[in-house]
């Protein structure tokens, strides 16, 4: 192995971890954190709290992503594992993370109104993130089986 391939291991590495710390990240937010607060409410300051630290996690990850998977996507299609289902499949996971990049970058547009809970109202804009969460948390549990899908075309791929 050159130290190209060792490179290749790192960014894999990175990818997988950012992966990881996004959509395990948001399993725990809507199977331990969101259920624990319906029972006893932190109230508004933890919750906010809570928000901003994990959106943080979030925007980092989506950087990592971002680079790390162009980086991937390069050694990968330039490889003869890279078959046309392969592509495909890669097309649909890349559609996917954007979506859940765009979904994110929807819940915290500023709003235009100087005080966004009064202007949409309070409820409305909870139930638009709630919804905007289990749609980033479902999609990122597809797209990580399509990761694995992925790897399993490569290897019948180079195979061939
Ligand atoms: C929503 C964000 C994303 C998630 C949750 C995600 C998740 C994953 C996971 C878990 C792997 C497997 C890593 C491993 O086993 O070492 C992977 C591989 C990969 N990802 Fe991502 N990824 C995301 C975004 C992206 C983006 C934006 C790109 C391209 C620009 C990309 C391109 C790739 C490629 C090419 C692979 C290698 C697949 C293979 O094994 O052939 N990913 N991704």
């Amino acid at each position: 192995m050159g130290i190209l391939d060792w490179i290749l291991v790192a960014i894999r590495w990175v990818h997988a971890l950012a992966a990881v710390a996004w959509v395990g990240g948001s399993m725990f937010y809507a199977l331990v954190l969101r259920p624990v607060w319906r029972r006893s409410n932190p109230g508004q300051e933890v919750s906010r709290a809570v928000g901003t630290e994990f959106r943080s996690v979030v925007t980092s990850a989506m950087a990592v992503l971002l680079i790390s998977g162009t980086v991937l996507t390069v050694s990968r299609l330039t490889s003869k594992g890279a078959t046309l289902p392969y592509v495909a499949v890669l097309v649909v996971k890349i559609l996917l993370a954007v979506y859940m990049f765009y979904t994110v970058w929807v819940w915290h547009r500023p709003s235009k109104a100087s005080d966004p809970d009064v202007a949409e109202g309070r409820w409305r804009r909870a139930r638009r993130r709630l919804a905007g969460t289990n749609a980033v948390l479902i999609t990122g549990v597809v797209v990580f089986g399509l990761a694995d899908v992925l790897d399993a075309l490569f290897e019948r791929g180079l195979a061939r």
